[in-house]
């Protein structure tokens, strides 16, 4: 009798790759990055490391938010919900180019970076760049102690515990419940966001975790979908509003580990250029969750269908027009509009997930890619 014992797969706890067993810790990440932050019966938001008082925020007329990869995704979404919530202006940059355009920062700036490891090297560059223009640079970052987390004033930390696949998953869903929180906290702070409006928001994030539970019991779909589109050389995927951001880290998501390529664009676009690759074989993902948007994606979906696409869509409960236009309809539990980001990414991930399984690809591992880029 001889039993072996292998090290990588007990960590992987039964599943066959670290990148789907982190998928399915994504109820929990979300959960513990809010637990003792919001709580169903408190308006207070409790944030230990994050010492930005209501004066220094009304000296503050401008965010950045600089980071690279899935956190720059992270850092879109971001934008969207400040914006809305805070009414500050916010601008999202590529940490790589951020530091070689000269941007216009001074004490009134409040640079927010965003960094599961917290040692990219651009992402810090910026950091240190915008600390000697005298700005105010809040990190966010799922390393205690990473070099961000050392250098920034105020730092939000995400508690996804260490993600080990190069692709990142539950780093960029708490990396989204990082920017709701700042949001709701900036919001509140400046007094912009009602106590009403805080409560409805912070009540539908805290039953986020068995919505996305649910989404991740409903593989099937996807399997489907891989099963008969892995060969493709191509797709599209194309939302409006937050769709947008989630249709790119989609498509980040299928490229680096299927190494089939996938563009993203916004759906009202692809009339100016990108429609003219459409054909029947490039199949076309589209997220259509923006409720005020729902219909005009609809006559998006339309514009590629006539062309020849085959679509899966990306739809709430309920919205079942959608399946008048798409091959294959993908139905999430509803939630308010600001907040789908978190629900949408994760068919998405699994979706990649299974596509590069199908291709045999090294899913954790993929080619030319690191974890962690701290080289410029
Ligand atoms: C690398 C990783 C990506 C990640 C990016 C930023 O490219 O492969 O998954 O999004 O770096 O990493 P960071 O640690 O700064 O979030």
């Amino acid at each position: 009798f001889h039993v072996t014992w292998d090290a990588q797969a007990a960590e992987k706890g039964g599943y066959e790759h670290f990148m789907i067993k982190e998928i399915h810790e994504q109820p929990k990440a979300i959960k513990d990055t809010m637990t003792s932050r919001i709580m169903s019966d408190s308006d207070e938001i409790v944030l230990d490391d994050i010492k930005l008082t209501k004066e220094d925020l009304d000296n503050i007329n401008k965010v950045f938010i600089v980071a690279c990869g899935t956190a720059y995704h992270a850092g879109m979404v971001g934008k969207y919900v400040i914006e809305k919530l805070a009414r500050i202006p916010v601008e999202v940059d590529i940490a790589s180019e951020f530091r070689y355009r000269n941007p216009i920062m001074d004490e009134k700036t409040l640079l927010i970076v965003v960094s599961q490891s917290g040692e990219t090297a651009d992402t810090l560059a910026a950091l240190r760049e915008a600390k000697k223009a005298g700005a105010r640079v809040m990190a966010v970052t799922n390393v205690v102690g990473s070099s961000v987390a050392r250098e920034a004033d105020d730092v939000f930390y995400t508690w996804a515990g260490p993600e080990i696949a190069v692709a990142s998953t539950k780093a960029y869903t708490t990396q989204l419940i990082a920017m709701y929180i700042l949001a709701l906290y900036l919001g509140r702070l400046n007094g912009k966001l009602s106590v009403e409006e805080f409560r409805t928001i912070r009540d539908e994030m805290l039953v986020l975790p068995e919505k996305v539970e649910k989404l991740i019991q409903n593989k099937e779909e996807l399997q489907k979908f891989a099963d008969k589109n892995h060969m493709h050389r191509d797709m599209f995927y194309i939302g409006r509003g937050l769709d947008g951001s989630v249709s790119l880290e989609g498509a980040l998501k299928l490229k680096e580990i299927s190494y089939i390529h996938a563009e993203a664009y916004p759906a009202g676009e692809l009339k100016h250029g990108p429609i003219a690759l459409i054909d029947q074989d490039i199949p076309v993902i589209a997220l259509a969750t923006q409720e005020e948007l729902f219909e005009k994606m609809v006559s998006n979906i339309k514009e590629v269908v006539t062309r020849g696409a085959k679509v899966i869509s990306f739809a709430l409960e309920g919205n079942t027009d959608i399946e008048q236009v798409s091959d294959q309809v993908v139905y999430m539990p509803r939630t308010i509009s600001i907040l789908t980001p978190i629900l949408s990414v994760i068919p998405l991930q699994l979706l990649s997930y299974y596509v590069a399984v199908i291709r045999g690809c090294d899913v954790d591992k993929p080619k030319n890619l690191a974890k962690s880029v701290t080289v410029e």
